[in-house]
């Protein structure tokens, strides 16, 4: 495509129910913000649209879990996820809601379209029930294990643990999420997108047009499906939650929340047009425009095969490209919500950016050091200690180094106004350095319009890097001896040392400009220290000498980035590992119940067979409970003191519901005694106290039929 007239960008809508972590930030949001703050830097006609997707199984069954209403949790999550993203620089042009009425419209006009054209099916078929909650099973309601990956906990309609989209009878051993029965079938009817009619357009679309500028991972997602032949899509479902669907014969139906979420983005761009006096038409459909979906690799079919077929029915425009990252694995785990192992984008801000040492610098440090590791064509690793090494030897040691230098050099050595530059004696190391920032300019700008974030934010470093040799070179405050009989510097070695200092002041606003998409706070920290406007970033201001006039006074310097510490960095992990839940039901870590997934313990709910030598490794012994009392400010936790005949050792337990302190003083119970430590509300817990659950979820303890001596092994 030639410059398109205007573009869309869209990150993939996040679900409501629950707050959402790092690796998201990194998948979908960050690189869309990069690419937009670049496109409007260039001053491109572009529109940023994302939202909350409300709707879908996911958001009731958080209801259920924290007790309250659907609409209450999406009312709950979708303003903090919204402040979330502003917190850490990701500026869309509207945050929208699927819950909005005008979403709604949108999505019920598109299906009606559909199906008045005979573009969707109907068919009767025989679908998962729960007698017990008398209720059809819909997408998450339904459990099973994984075809797969063989993960026990995977959902109706993906896996979360290999990101695979399934549907319901392929799960293993499906259970209801409602009564923890097994489902049983019956007989309902739903609309279909019978995307085996649309085999050939997508073949042509996506393998051939697509060929060479799709990432070759999105590619080979879209292959493998096609390849496998192309089914009809269920774009219905029976729940009381979502859109309805707009026919008299579909009472009680909502539409798939796969078919109306991705529309989201469509009602999206029809709210910042009211909102803005503009028209959203040419954005959908006027073949100038150039859409662009930022998604994680499990949206893919969805972006790719599903969402196409709809926009190519419905008469609109098709994406150009949808750069899907790969997930981004935490400290040699996958990232995940069920088993609590994430950095929330909340912790992080609390961490680190509403604190008095932090400041929107150190959303800047995470949108660094997580376009660094971009996982653009492979899954790739969030360390802590590779965030403080980025943030220490980069962002402090390279970049804001330089910048401080050349502030602290210039007030020192030219009075603290930008120097003249003396054209007659430019070396030409001074030319080369300058030429630096123009190739730069252009590297960058090819990389960005490849989505290739990561090595484009490489190229930026680099050109500080490129500074900082040549000031060291230059060596101006060496030059600064060579003075005459006045005690100043002689002529000549003040116009070196203007030209350097010239040069560094010319290439620090350059800095500013091309880092700005991907760090927007530092690079107006930078027009500020400049005392330049913000306008200053344009884009086509780069690769220019000019940009500071002459005689022009500048501030004071001050450093761009602080140094992390280790002891942020062992706190970090401290905490991480605290929150996991190790899919152990009753210990509750208080601070993060909501997002602790309670496991369905249900006769089919067998864990995956272990070898013996696993098992040999846990340390079962029987000990005695000597004291227990309460923990402060959470409910569910006591904290115990278990003799184990060669210790006293302390256990917090989440069982404060379910027993008094004064009536388990003295009680056998049996106990995992090399669990690793882990800290709940500033107790370390050493240990875990095995109980049993009965069907009532009344708790029991394991324990020997009569007192003997604590210490007892167990096996
Ligand atoms: N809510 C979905 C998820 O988190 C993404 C929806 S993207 C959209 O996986 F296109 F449907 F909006
Ligand atoms: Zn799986």
């Amino acid at each position: 495509m030639d410059q398109p007239k205007r573009y869309l960008v869209t990150s993939a809508l996040p679900y409501a129910n629950g707050l959402k972590h790092i690796g998201h930030l990194a998948g979908a949001y960050l690189p869309a913000d990069i690419y937009v703050r670049y496109l409007k830097a260039q001053k491109r006609d572009v529109v940023f649209v994302c939202g909350s997707d409300e709707h879908g199984t996911a958001i009731p069954i958080q209801a259920t879990k924290e007790g309250t209403t659907a609409r209450a949790i999406i009312d709950k999550y979708h303003p903090i996820m919204e402040q979330n993203f502003r917190d850490l620089g990701i500026a869309f042009d509207i945050y929208h809601r699927t819950s909005e009425p005008l979403h709604h419209e949108t999505a019920q006009e598109f299906f009606t379209k559909l199906n008045d054209a005979g573009e969707l099916e109907i068919k009767e078929s025989e679908q998962f029930f729960d007698e017990q909650a008398n209720t059809f099973l819909a997408d998450r309601y339904i459990k099973g294990t994984c075809p797969n990956c063989s993960f026990p906990g995977a959902y109706g309609d993906q896996c979360e643990n290999c990101g695979k989209s399934l549907s319901p009878d392929e799960l293993i051993n499906p259970v209801s999420t409602l009564s923890g029965n097994a489902p049983v079938k019956k007989n309902t009817k739903h609309w279909y997108l019978p995307l085996n009619r649309h085999e050939e357009f997508l073949r042509n679309w996506i393998l051939k047009d697509h060929a060479n500028d799709w990432r070759p991972t999105v590619l080979g997602q879209c292959k493998s499906w096609i390849d496998g032949g192309l089914q009809p899509r269920a774009v219905t479902r029976d729940l009381d939650w979502g859109v309805k669907v707009p026919l008299k014969e579909a009472e009680g139906k909502v539409l798939y929340v796969w078919f109306d979420a991705p529309i989201g983005y469509i009602s999206a761009t029809k709210q910042w047009a009211l909102n803005n006096e503009k028209d959203w038409r040419p954005y959908w459909e006027d073949k100038d425009t150039k859409l662009v979906h930022f998604i994680g690799k499990d949206n893919i079919v969805f972006h790719c095969l599903i969402f196409p077929v709809m926009l190519k029915l419905h008469g609109n425009i098709l994406p150009d490209n949808v750069p899907s990252n790969e997930f981004m694995n935490l400290e040699g785990d996958k990232m995940s919500t069920s088993r609590n192992w994430k950095i929330e984008m909340q912790d992080y801000i609390d961490d680190f950016i509403n604190k008095e040492n932090g400041g929107s610098q150190m959303a800047d440090v995470l949108r660094y050091y997580l376009t660094s590791i971009a996982p653009e064509t492979k899954d790739s690793e969030f360390t802590w200690q590779g965030f403080q090494d980025a943030n220490n030897n980069e962002l402090v040691s390279i970049f804001g180094n330089y910048v401080n230098r050349c502030l602290v050099l210039m007030h020192k050595l030219c009075k603290g106004k930008v120097p003249p530059l003396h054209t007659e004696s430019l070396t030409d190391l001074d030319k080369e350095t300058f030429a630096e920032a123009q190739r730069t300019k252009e590297k960058v700008e090819a990389l960005l319009e490849q989505y290739k974030f990561r090595d484009a934010l490489f190229e930026v470093i680099n050109l500080a890097r490129t500074g900082n040799q040549y000031m060291q070179k230059k060596e101006p405050w060496i030059v600064a001896k060579q003075t005459g009989d006045n005690g100043l510097p002689t002529a000549e070695a003040q116009a070196s040392i203007d030209n350097t200092l010239h040069i560094c002041l010319q290439l620090c606003a350059n800095l500013a400009i091309l880092i700005n998409p991907f760090l927007p706070f530092t690079a107006r920290k930078i027009c500020y220290l400049l005392k330049v406007v913000d306008k200053m970033l344009d884009w086509e201001n780069a690769g220019k000498i000019k940009l500071l006039s002459t005689g022009y006074s500048l501030r004071a310097p001050e450093l761009l980035f602080r140094k992390i510490e280790d002891s942020e960095i062992a706190y970090q992990l401290e905490k991480l590992k605290a929150a996991v839940s190790n899919r152990e039901p009753l210990i509750v870590n208080e601070e993060k119940t909501t997002a602790v997934e309670p496991v369905q313990e249900t006769k089919s709910d067998v864990k995956p067979e272990i070898v013996f030598d696993d098992f040999a490794k846990v340390d079962l012994k029987v000990g005695k409970i000597v004291a227990a009392e309460k923990v402060e400010k959470a409910d569910k936790l006591l904290k115990l003191s278990v003799d184990l005949g060669f210790e006293t050792r302390t256990i917090v337990s989440g069982i404060a519901l379910h027993f008094k302190p004064e009536e388990i003083v003295g009680k056998q119970v049996t106990v995992v005694t090399n669990l690793a430590p882990r800290k709940m509300r500033g107790i370390e817990s050493n240990g875990m106290i095995l109980m049993a659950e009965d069907t009532n979820g009344k708790l029991h303890f394991i324990n020997p039929e009569t007192d003997i001596n604590p210490g007892a092994g167990v096996s």
